[in-house]
């Protein structure tokens, strides 16, 4: 294959699977098909680590790397753990993938990495002032962006709400595990919107995750009122793999 132009090889930390591809950094498209191991039972450090080896010898790829995954990471270190082991937390996630793998590593959380997607590519591209980017899936991913700046690990969807948290009453989740109608759901969705823009008073809202599909929108967005612009996502699936070879690119040069 020729290659032009700078890549870096994203890769996707989840509960179930891990996912690379080949992301052109200039206009975020991947350049390669996706590849998709199995996340190890457990999703132990170690274990984990192994398999995102796998995936960089899939693609023969010994250049920079960007990985992300549901924790919050300052100086490279998980300072939390969602929905994998809690052995994560202290690890140095880049010292470990980066001596793993032989390269160059940067880890970020997953809601962040979304947000690089949006903010350098997608939804937020060339958006001013402040962008917030909520991720709604098993969980709620959080990032806020200062212009293309990210103020990373928010974590706002462990917020407080009704005496639980904010991921535990409006994650997307919750809508399928009790079977929410979309007016429910919306509902319980602006009073978490509300929340956080009496927070961070952004300038833009964006909606990601499997719920920001027009299939989907068209259930709930007419609902939702925030006197920041509200916009569905424009990616999805590809959303983290995106922005950790983005922000692979961004962070390290
Ligand atoms: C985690 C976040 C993550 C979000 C979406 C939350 O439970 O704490 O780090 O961004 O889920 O995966």
């Amino acid at each position: 294959m020729i290659r032009l132009g700078l890549e870096i090889l994203g890769i996707d930390i989840g509960g179930s699977g891990i996912k690379g591809a080949l992301v052109d950094i200039e206009s975020g498209q991947l350049t390669s098909e996706r590849f998709r191991l199995e996340t190890p039972t457990g999703a132990y450090p170690k274990e984990v680590a192994g398999v995102v080896h796998a995936v960089t010898e899939h693609f023969s790829w010994k250049k920079k790397v960007g990985v992300t995954m549901p924790v919050r990471i300052r100086d490279g270190i998980a300072r939390t753990a969602a929905n994998i082991d809690q052995s994560w937390i202290g690890t140095n996630v880049e010292e470990l993938f980066s001596s793993t793998l032989g390269s160059e590593v940067t880890v970020l959380n997953d809601a962040d990495a979304a947000g690089y997607a949006e903010v350098h590519y997608g939804a937020a591209k060339g958006a001013s002032g402040k962008t917030l980017v909520l991720t709604l899936g098993t969980g709620i991913g959080s990032s806020l962006f200062v212009g293309p700046v990210l103020v990373p690990n928010l974590e706002l969807g462990h917020l407080r709400m009704a005496g639980t948290t904010a991921e535990a009453l409006a994650a997307n989740s919750i809508r399928k595990r009790d079977q929410l109608s979309w007016k429910k759901w919306a509902k319980r969705l602006q009073n978490y919107l509300t929340y956080v823009e009496f927070l961070f008073d952004p300038n833009l809202i964006i909606l990601g995750g499997g719920v920001s599909r027009p299939k989907r929108t068209k259930h709930y967005f007419h609902l939702l009122k925030t006197t920041a612009q509200l916009l569905p996502a424009h990616f999805q699936n590809e959303a983290g793999i995106i922005g950790a070879a983005c922000a692979a690119h961004t962070l390290t040069d």
